[in-house]
């Protein structure tokens, strides 16, 4: 049976922390899984404060020594993300509501717009806290709490779609 492609949108609000990161370890369980020619993924701010930027350099730390390297430039949020991106999620509530405000956003998009942390074990609390003015613990945070849900958003995906891998997962 063909498979579907499923592209998936990452958004926060300067994309320079969360959504690069949750965008580096999804891409990362995605071709540990052997789905990389089937869920393509990458991410967005909802502002213009830092477009062209690499990930802030905490966020990049943080990720190499998980053996992960960013390599992710800042881009804001546009119309044509709305018909591109089949799962558009937003890492925290005041994320949702600029997306969800946002002059593409049309009310057949509805569907494809939900939170990151929706596929969390526990799903009260929607947010993934935003690191940028606090201390290093929060990035350490930021990453455990990705990584955490990005695999459970993984398994939600090939379970929805019954994806199989296309080629082996590589150990
Ligand atoms: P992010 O974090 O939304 O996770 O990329 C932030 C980055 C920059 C700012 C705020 C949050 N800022 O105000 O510049």
């Amino acid at each position: 049976m063909p498979q579907p492609k499923l592209n998936v949108l990452f958004v926060c609000l300067g994309n320079i922390c969360r959504s690069p990161m949750a965008e580096g370890i999804f891409t990362h369980l995605v071709k540990e899984a052997g789905l990389h020619n089937v869920i393509t993924c990458d991410s967005a701010g909802t502002s213009d404060y830092h477009i062209g930027e690499q990930a802030d350099p905490r966020m990049r730390q943080t990720a190499r020594r998980y053996g992960l390297t960013l390599t992710h430039r800042a881009r804001q949020l546009r119309t044509a993300d709305f018909g591109a991106f089949d799962y558009i999620l937003a890492m925290d509530e005041s994320n949702w509501n600029d997306i969800t405000r946002h002059p593409g956003y049309r009310p057949e998009h509805a569907p494809k717009v939900s939170f990151l942390r929706m596929h969390d074990d526990d799903t009260r609390d929607l947010n993934v806290p935003d690191p940028y003015f606090g201390g290093p613990e929060g990035f350490e945070q930021v990453y455990q709490l990705l990584h955490r849900t990005g695999g459970r958003f993984l398994q939600f995906l090939v379970e929805k779609h019954r994806l199989q891998p296309v080629q082996k997962p590589s150990s």
